[in-house]
């Protein structure tokens, strides 16, 4: 329970209303203090003073209907907000520049509002990720922008005149405390951290931070800001290399008639391996991995640092759509022309969030060879329809798993959506022309869905089972071949 008094004393703002920014914002809430969401993209603020999410997050939806007009209030004004704020975290984007690096110029310019409202003690807090060092490039852009002019006046961010009269700005302090959410999960994650990372300089910023997260019960690992932005970007990449590992597990299984779910199972017992992340399919997505292992290979090859083993784990994901193309290829011969079943457009199940998803690139090279696509996923329609609008005619967007393998020649799974997994695989055969399933996720049972009557292909499983042995009659799926190919 916080005491009245501290929650007067330390007003937060969330600075970035993304999916690190709104989920931290109505976390910090719901742990008990007063919290102004700030973004300047007017419409996002107008969205969500109407009392509505901007983007799907299991659990968010109630935090934000709970605390809105309470203790979570909201503004474009960014300005006021850093104003009215002793504790400013910094959720930017810090989206990937065309050189691999990161785009830090948000950050930049949250500093230098920063720098034009500084009006007594403030805690800057890096949350985005970013590249080691930036704290003290925020800190050096603070100082050179908080100056207050001789007649008082603040340089509202621009670099101050030459005979301006300058005194010292007030004091503030620069931390690193780096976001471990995965989307989908990022209440969760707020509310049961396996650890807070707090990289400070000062007492009294580790003071601050300690007290705000006092509620969550976790290990806190206390060092500088430099090895915390470090720490982020070390644990993004680690997870990247073990998804790549597995997966190129996954291919040395195939080549021997080994299973990679199984594989992974025995290797993720020991606890010094761990089972997480050991998922093989169709490699990593989203706004996270991909441009972090990408910024984090600058960083090291900007200092001289060779990269080679991330460098590996980026070019083991590239591949992996490529790789699964050729399965898709192998199962249906000829793509053009073919109607194939997506499911799952999202880059992970329980979000509506497709950037990078490695769904969205299969879609892609499958419009280029012809295919019409009829596509599902629960919660990423809308995104993934704006996404695509370049590529109208063959994509017909279903309301449902069954309504997608309505006639199609193939089903390709691509998010392992809950939902995909509990389907009834009778009305899905009936639904389908030619009973196929490539599942980019290893979804399925092999066995079980080959006893359905499938043809299935999995990731790094035995090698494709069809429903017809050698020497039996024809089977469903032979059937329904045959049938194709006569019309
Ligand atoms: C990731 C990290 O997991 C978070 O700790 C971090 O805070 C976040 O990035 C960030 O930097 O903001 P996120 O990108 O939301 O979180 O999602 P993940 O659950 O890590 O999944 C990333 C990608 O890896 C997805 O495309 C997923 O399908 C893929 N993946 C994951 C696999 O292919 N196999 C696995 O075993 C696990």
């Amino acid at each position: 329970m916080i005491k009245e008094s501290r929650r007067k004393a330390i007003k937060i703002a969330v600075l970035g209303m993304g999916h690190v920014g709104l989920p931290t914002a109505l976390g910090l809430a719901e742990l008990g203090w007063d919290v102004m969401g700030a973004d300047d993209d007017a419409e996002k603020i107008r969205t969500l003073s109407s009392g509505n999410a901007t983007f799907y997050e299991p659990g968010m939806q109630p935090l934000l209907t709970k605390h809105l007009g309470g203790r979570f209030r909201v503004t474009s004004d960014v300005g006021r907000a850093v104003a009215d704020s002793s504790v400013l975290f910094v959720c930017v984007g810090t989206p990937q520049a065309e050189s691999g690096e990161a785009d830090l110029s948000c950050v930049e310019a949250i500093a230098r509002t920063v720098a034009a409202n500084l009006n007594g003690y403030k805690l800057i807090v890096e949350k985005s990720t970013v590249p080691a060092i930036t704290a003290q490039w925020i800190k050096r852009t603070v100082i050179r922008y908080a100056r207050v002019s001789s007649n008082g006046h603040r340089s509202n961010g621009k670099a101050p005149s030459r005979h301006s009269r300058l005194k010292p700005a007030p004091e503030f302090d620069i931390a690193s405390n780096p976001e471990f959410l995965q989307e989908g999960r990022a209440i969760e994650n707020f509310f049961h951290p396996d650890r807070i990372v707090l990289g400070v300089d000062s007492a009294r910023a580790r003071d601050l931070l300690e007290e705000i997260y006092q509620p969550l019960h976790c290990p806190i690992v206390i060092t500088n800001p430099t090895t915390a932005e470090l720490i982020k970007h070390a644990a993004n990449a680690f997870l990247s290399t073990k998804i790549s590992f597995i997966n190129l597990v996954a291919d040395i299984c195939e080549t021997v008639g080994a299973d990679v779910s199984s594989v992974a199972r025995g290797i993720g017992l020991d606890p010094r391996i761990g089972a997480q992340f050991l998922s093989a399919g169709i490699g990593f997505g989203g706004y996270c991995f991909p441009k972090d292992l990408r910024a984090f290979i600058h960083l090291g090859e900007q200092n001289g640092v060779e990269c080679g083993l991330l460098r590996e784990v980026e070019h083991i994901n590239k591949v992996r759509i490529d790789k699964y193309l050729k399965k898709l290829r192998e199962a249906l011969w000829i793509i053009s022309g073919k109607t194939i079943g997506v499911l799952g457009l999202a880059f992970k199940p329980e979000t509506d969030d497709i950037r990078e998803a490695p769904s969205l690139k299969v879609v892609r090279a499958l419009l280029l060879e012809g295919a019409n696509l009829r596509l599902y996923d629960p919660q990423a329609m809308p995104n993934a329809q704006q996404e695509l609008q370049e590529q109208p005619g063959r994509i017909t967007y279903c309301a449902s798993a069954y309504e997608a393998a309505r006639g199609a020649q193939a089903l390709a799974i691509l998010t392992e959506w809950d939902e995909f997994g509990t389907l009834d695989l009778a009305q899905l055969y009936s639904a389908m022309e030619v009973p196929i399933i490539v599942d980019g996720r290893n979804m399925y049972d092999p066995e079980a869905v080959r006893n359905q009557g499938f043809e299935y292909h999995g990731i790094g499983r035995k090698t494709a089972g069809h429903a017809i042995s050698p020497s039996s009659p024809l089977k469903p799926v032979a059937r329904r071949r045959a049938a194709l190919t006569a019309t």
